[in-house]
């Protein structure tokens, strides 16, 4: 069978590939672009850890089928740091050990992305209930979502409590 040509954007580059008629977006990020910080987990939408942002909105990638992603824009993790320089999300985690393992962390720090990128104001209770789908289940959220506050208060010019860590 004929492989499709699907035209995207992708971290801000144009990207083409072709692609098989079932292969998910996160096969073909993982398998043919070689964006692996994209995880799969459960392959059924319910653990986050493939989370990217579609044309502005959080999806799962392992839900989206690769040629649905024509003409779109597509951010993944590998798009978060510009060059050497750390998303603030990105820094907030190393800095308050909010660092989890490999399988996890990609897909908080897109989800977290969408957050701030919608609403650069979050309650903690916002932040809670945004990141409810990316699973981890080794260790409480806590210091996820400080980071992810701390994030947020730094992107809008503030600083909350952890100037002591610089
Ligand atoms: S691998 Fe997509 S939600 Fe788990
Ligand atoms: S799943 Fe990543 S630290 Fe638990």
């Amino acid at each position: 069978m004929s492989k499709h040509h699907v035209s995207t954007t992708i971290n801000g580059e144009p990207v083409e590939f072709l692609c098989e008629t079932q292969q998910t977006l996160l096969d073909v990020l993982r398998d043919e672009l070689g964006l692996t910080g994209s995880k799969e987990g459960c392959s059924s939408g319910d653990c986050g850890a493939c989370s990217v942002i579609l044309d502005g909105r959080l999806v799962c990638s392992c839900l989206v089928l690769a040629v649905e992603a024509e003409g779109r824009t597509i951010e993944t993790i590998e798009g978060l740091a510009r060059g050497d320089v750390l998303h603030p999300l990105q820094r907030n985690f190393l800095e308050l050990a909010a660092l989890q393992c490999g399988f996890c962390t990609p897909g908080l720090l897109v989800a977290a992305k969408a957050l701030l990128d919608r609403s650069p104001t979050p309650t903690e209770d916002e932040v809670r209930y945004w990141l409810a789908g990316n699973l981890c289940r080794c260790t409480g959220y806590d210091k996820v979502i400080r980071a992810v506050l701390e994030a947020a208060a730094e992107i809008r010019g503030e600083r909350l409590h952890h100037d002591a860590h610089r």
